[in-house]
């Protein structure tokens, strides 16, 4: 859904309006043929929303319940978002009056099991062939992914986890599972990944790769300015957009290196990260890897002013007002976008009010290729899950709907890659 509404609202200024259209991003998944098997089990319900977003990334879904599916969920739901009768059983004599089953094995080009139980990955290992679903995995040539969901115990267990090592080794691309509160008052590993993260993985497996071949910089999370051995100047900036693009861009085939400020995250699998403290450091890792790169995203929340000195000592109180003399910080992206040669500039704007006009203004006289504007304060855009942008770039701009910073990562991207198909005279204009 989410998806959709990102793909679809770009709004333009001219003389860009006609040819935007042609430039309107990529669905990833553009015309896969999908069978979605759903097995039974709590975490049904989520394959609901993950076909709508299969549908959304472009894919054509047909889906398939197993019978205990079929009691979580209803066959009406999954034909409603797939705009596909759904089969539910082997035995329909209308379907399988045309060998129906071989037909569906045949017409999938990709089959994907979400949620995969405990029972249908031991039936698969053991090349059980007892309902639809089964049947169909044995009778196709179509590459399978499953993302397992099951109690963590069910998951842990030495037979669960012989049947997906079976799996694994003929090839099947195991989804997860996620870890985390289950239905059951447990935490743990066994939980279905979030249907996005599942389009991610497919997009990431199968999906055209927008960035292949190209290097792409990101910098991500606060900078920290030392006033004293224990004391700091910092943000909130947690470092999870920056973290974000790193993986998206991963996903898109490119060759990413990460300079992230002091942050608490994992390191996206693929990206060569460099940690830094200061605004000063962060300049010179990032200075030093530009000439090998063709798109700097410049994500970090940069610390403007810095103490002018660095205290030997912890300051003591002296109990009258302190007063700290500030230098100001290079301003990196700005510096990167004046280089003679220089990559595609992109940054960001933190805007507490007025985001869209201080942030072309920030746009133009940084002299960036594009800018991706947000509303931060009062909860927003520091520290959360999801946020919205706003992306303006010299005569344009386009609106990425509230979403979590993944899918917003990839729209970025996509946009990213329309506007590097001009030629740079074209497009700073
Ligand atoms: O990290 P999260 O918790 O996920 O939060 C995400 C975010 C809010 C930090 C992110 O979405 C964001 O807005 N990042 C940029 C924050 C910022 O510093 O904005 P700004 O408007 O102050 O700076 C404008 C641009 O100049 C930014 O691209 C910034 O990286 C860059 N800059 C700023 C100052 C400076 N000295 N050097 C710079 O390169």
């Amino acid at each position: 859904m989410r998806q959709t509404e990102i793909r679809r609202i770009p709004v333009s200024y001219p003389p860009f309006a006609v040819s935007e259209i042609s430039r309107m991003p990529l669905r990833p998944l553009a015309n896969l043929r999908i069978l979605l098997g759903v097995c039974g089990g709590i975490a049904a319900y989520k394959a609901a929303e993950l076909t709508r977003r299969l549908r959304d990334a472009g894919a054509d879904v047909k889906v398939v319940l197993t019978a205990n599916a079929a009691r979580f969920v209803t066959p009406l739901t999954f034909q409603a978002l797939s705009g596909h009768p759904v089969r539910a059983g082997l035995w329909d004599e209308a379907a399988e009056a045309a060998m129906g089953h071989i037909e569906l094995a045949r017409w999938a080009q990709r089959i994907l099991i979400a949620p995969a139980s405990a029972n249908t990955i031991a039936r698969l290992a053991h090349g059980v062939a007892d309902d639809l679903l089964t049947t169909l995995c044995l009778a196709s040539d179509a590459p399978l992914a499953i993302a397992p969901a099951m109690n963590l115990r069910m998951w842990a267990h030495p037979a669960t986890q012989a049947n997906v090592q079976t799996l694994r080794g003929r090839g099947v691309v195991i989804l997860g599972p996620g870890d985390g509160p289950m239905a059951e008052p447990e935490s743990g590993p066994g939980r279905l990944l979030e249907p996005h993260q599942i389009v991610a993985e497919l997009v990431a497996l199968h999906g055209p790769k927008l960035l292949s071949s190209l290097r792409v910089l990101v910098s991500a999370g606060p900078t920290c300015e030392d006033i004293d051995p224990v004391r700091f100047i910092g943000n909130r900036s947690s470092g999870r957009m920056g973290f974000a693009i790193a993986q998206a861009a991963v996903a898109q085939g490119a060759e990413v290196h990460l300079v992230a400020g002091p942050v608490h995250l994992a390191t996206p699998a693929g990206v060569e990260r460099i940690d830094v403290r200061s605004a000063r450091e962060m300049r010179a890792a990032v200075m030093q890897q530009i000439p090998q790169c063709d798109i700097f995203i410049s994500a970090a929340a940069v610390g403007d002013y810095r103490p002018a000195e660095i205290a030997a000592h912890k300051l003591k109180k002296s109990g009258k007002a302190l007063i700290l003399e500030l230098s100001e910080n290079p301003d990196i992206v700005a510096e990167v976008a004046a280089l003679k040669k220089r990559p595609f500039v992109a940054g960001f704007a933190a805007e507490t009010e007025s985001v869209e006009s201080h942030a072309r203004a920030k746009l133009e006289r940084k002299k960036l290729d594009l800018i991706a504007a947000n509303r931060v304060g009062g909860g927003a855009g520091f520290d959360a899950a999801d946020n919205e942008l706003t992306l303006l770039w010299p005569g344009g701009k386009e609106h990425l709907h509230r979403a979590d910073k993944l899918t917003l990562a990839h729209g970025l991207l996509e946009r990213i890659v329309a506007l590097r198909a001009k030629p740079a005279k074209v497009r700073r204009r």
